[in-house]
């Protein structure tokens, strides 16, 4: 596989990637890593069963520790695969909407499905069929007692660029769908320097927007999607310590990352929001390490993998910088991150971290699968190192090396 070279940007981590060749041969399955697996054995990329010997069915998905259960939420990829001609020009292959799962385990291992959590609803228009309904992310709002989920919604050619929210009174659902909105709209985000501002405002009073932005037309990205609302697409969640909540979202054309802090319901933004990135990054992937904010992303390549990387922050509305490579290394398999796309950091009840993504299969997404890896949080910048067959009891029962981390429920979805 070819590897554009503006992906390649250094790690922090300290060990080298495997070679290309060893790589494949290894993601082909030329090479496992010993002939039967342990029973509670993360085998990536293999097809995962549920306790009912369904292959598991949550693609883009997040992870809710809670009461000492985990739930697993995501996508439902089912049916057959199609590119409309709409999205022909870049690669836009889709399965119709079904719903939004939900499955249940205690080891992290063996998963009971609970279901169809948001159905698909002919009557609901963004519930259609025919709708984009991406990346599901499910917080509990202790003030509230409720299970808030926040996601992506889209026309089926993804213009539309909103994030849709539902509440249930259970983890295992069912969510009850609220709407989706842009987010922020009539609101300049916190970073917008202050002359600028000054001039904004006084312009938006006179209704002179449009003016000024050809006066200065640098300043189109700032305007754009002023009044309409801030684009919305790929989705993080995020509830700090303190149980405020924050949303990460893929915006201006996917160009920029925004985080934007959510009510104390956590069912509407405040309209604090921050643009943090803007280098093209997408599937933001938000959790806190000792004290610091982390932040995974891949760049913007519709299924295909590309380089994942780890950010930092030491506020969340605080400068946002690149650190390079999630992955060990950043060459060869590491570099389109061992052909996955971040969906998820889990911080475990023990503090470790667990990193969850995806393996799309573009041609049948149906048959996608998942990478999951422990997080190397003894490194100076969390990084995840590529095994292809790993213990979960080992990660579940071991102590965090230097500091925990906070618990899921009050890091991540
Ligand atoms: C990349 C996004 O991260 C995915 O969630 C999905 O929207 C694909 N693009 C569609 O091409």
């Amino acid at each position: 596989m070819r590897v554009p070279s503006f992906l390649s940007v250094s790690s922090y981590c300290p060990r080298r990637g495997l070679p290309v060749a060893a790589a494949l041969a290894m993601l082909l399955g030329v090479v496992r890593a010993g002939a039967a697996s342990p029973p509670d054995a993360i085998d990536s990329g293999t097809v995962w069963f549920d306790r009912d010997g369904r292959p598991v069915n949550a693609h883009g998905g997040g992870m809710l520790f809670h009461d000492g259960t985990y739930y697993w939420y995501g996508e439902i990829k089912q049916g057959q695969t199609t590119l409309p001609d709409y999205n022909a020009s870049w690669g836009g292959t889709r399965v119709p909407f079904v719903g939004v799962s939900c499955y249940s385990s205690t080891d992290l291992v063996h998963w009971k499905s609970e279901g169809n959590v948001l159905p698909v609803d002919p009557v609901v228009n963004d519930l259609r069929s025919d709708r984009v309904v991406e990346r599901p992310k499910v917080v509990y709002n202790a003030k509230t007692g409720r299970f808030v989920m926040w996601v992506h919604i889209d026309s089926g050619d993804y213009k539309e660029a909103k994030t849709g929210v539902a509440v249930a009174s259970s983890a295992r659902g069912p969510f009850r769908y609220l709407g989706a909105i842009r987010p922020n709209a009539g609101v300049f985000p916190e970073d917008m320097p202050e002359p600028m501002r000054r001039e904004f405002e006084t312009a938006r009073q006179d209704n002179l927007m449009e003016a000024w932005v050809q006066k200065h037309p640098e300043w189109r990205t700032w305007a754009r999607d002023f009044s309409a609302g801030q684009m919305a697409r790929d989705t993080g969640l995020f509830v700090d310590d303190d149980g405020t909540a924050y949303q990460f979202y893929a915006s201006e054309e996917n160009a920029v990352l925004h985080v934007s802090r959510l009510s104390a319901d956590y069912l509407s933004h405040t309209g604090k929001y921050r643009r943090i990135t803007f280098d093209s990054r997408e599937a933001p992937t938000p959790f806190k390490w000792k004290g610091r904010y982390y932040l995974v992303t891949s760049g913007c390549t519709g299924w295909m993998p590309n380089s994942s990387r780890i950010h930092s922050a030491d506020a969340i509305f605080g400068e946002w910088k690149n650190h390079g490579s999630f992955f060990a290394g950043d060459t060869g398999a590491a570099s389109v991150s061992y052909l996955s796309q971040p969906a998820f950091v889990a911080a475990l009840d023990n503090h470790r971290l667990l990193f969850m993504a995806d393996r799309w299969n573009k041609d049948d997404l149906e048959d996608s699968r998942y990478v999951w890896l422990p997080v190397d949080g003894s490194s100076v910048i969390p990084c995840v190192e590529w095994r292809q067959v790993w213990a979960m009891r080992k990660l579940l029962s071991s102590s965090a090396p230097g500091g925990a981390a906070s618990k899921l429920s009050a890091v991540t979805p």
